[in-house]
């Protein structure tokens, strides 16, 4: 399913509406959260409906699907950083619930994903079609690993860095086949940067070179875009 918003913020709401609703109707649940700016404005909503209709994490768990390599603890562009500032530090989740995976420790996140699945997985898009950091080429069958960051990823997410500061060439993400084994997942498309990459996604051949497109594999899949994200959809 594909539902297209007028705007920008219209989408970010609905975006942060399921995912509200999904959690008031099993409050221990587990959620795959991701990063970007496309989830700043999804994380200020949650957290407002936290503040005013006391939506609540207290017994929820999280997996975040990737994190830079070689940053040093408490770097203002890691994505531990990033969740803490938009969503956890504003939020009643207990400090342990929520995870992100170490680049040390592969299997181990995989383990304790497993323990539990993940209910609720949201996804942003790559300009290159890549959820989370899988980026073009990646197989199906991947698993949470280091990969190597495409050159237009590391371009886009120099916003994140202070001048000077090369982004990290590598990252940890949960692979391909952790995505899809979440029994729900809900991906979020914003800004006519992302409309090549939707269209290739959801209408173009379901291949590696565009990550997003292995998507339509799983049966539970709904797809939140504003109409700059939209345009290339038939
Ligand atoms: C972030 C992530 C990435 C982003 C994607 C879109 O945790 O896994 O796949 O969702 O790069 O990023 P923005 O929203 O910054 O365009």
């Amino acid at each position: 399913a594909c539902d297209v918003l007028p705007d920008r913020q219209a989408a970010e709401t609905e975006f942060a509406r399921r995912i509200a609703a999904k959690v008031r109707r099993k409050p221990d649940m587990v959620l795959g959260l991701a990063t970007g700016n496309s989830m700043i404005g999804v994380y200020r909503v949650l957290v407002a409906m936290h503040r005013k209709e006391g939506l609540s994490f207290a017994a929820a768990t999280s997996f975040n699907l990737d994190e830079y390599c070689g940053l040093p603890a408490g770097h203002p562009a890691s994505f531990a950083s990033y969740m803490r500032e938009h969503f956890f530090a504003h939020v009643d989740m207990p400090p342990g619930s929520a995870h992100l995976p170490d680049e040390n420790a592969c299997a181990d996140y995989e383990a304790a994903i497993a323990k539990t699945g993940i209910d609720l997985q949201i996804l942003g898009i790559g300009r290159n079609g890549h959820i989370g950091f899988n980026e073009p080429g990646a197989p199906v069958t991947s698993r949470t690993r280091v990969v190597e960051l495409a050159a237009a990823t590391r371009t886009a997410n120099q916003r994140d860095f202070p001048a000077g500061e090369a982004v990290p060439a590598r990252a940890v993400t949960m692979g391909i086949a952790t995505i899809l084994a979440a029994r729900s997942i809900l991906l979020l498309a914003t800004g006519p940067a992302k409309a090549e990459a939707l269209a290739a996604a959801l209408e173009g051949p379901v291949t590696p070179q565009n990550p997003a497109s292995f998507l339509r594999l799983h049966a539970d899949v709904t797809v939140i875009c504003d109409r700059d994200a939209a345009t290339l959809l038939s």
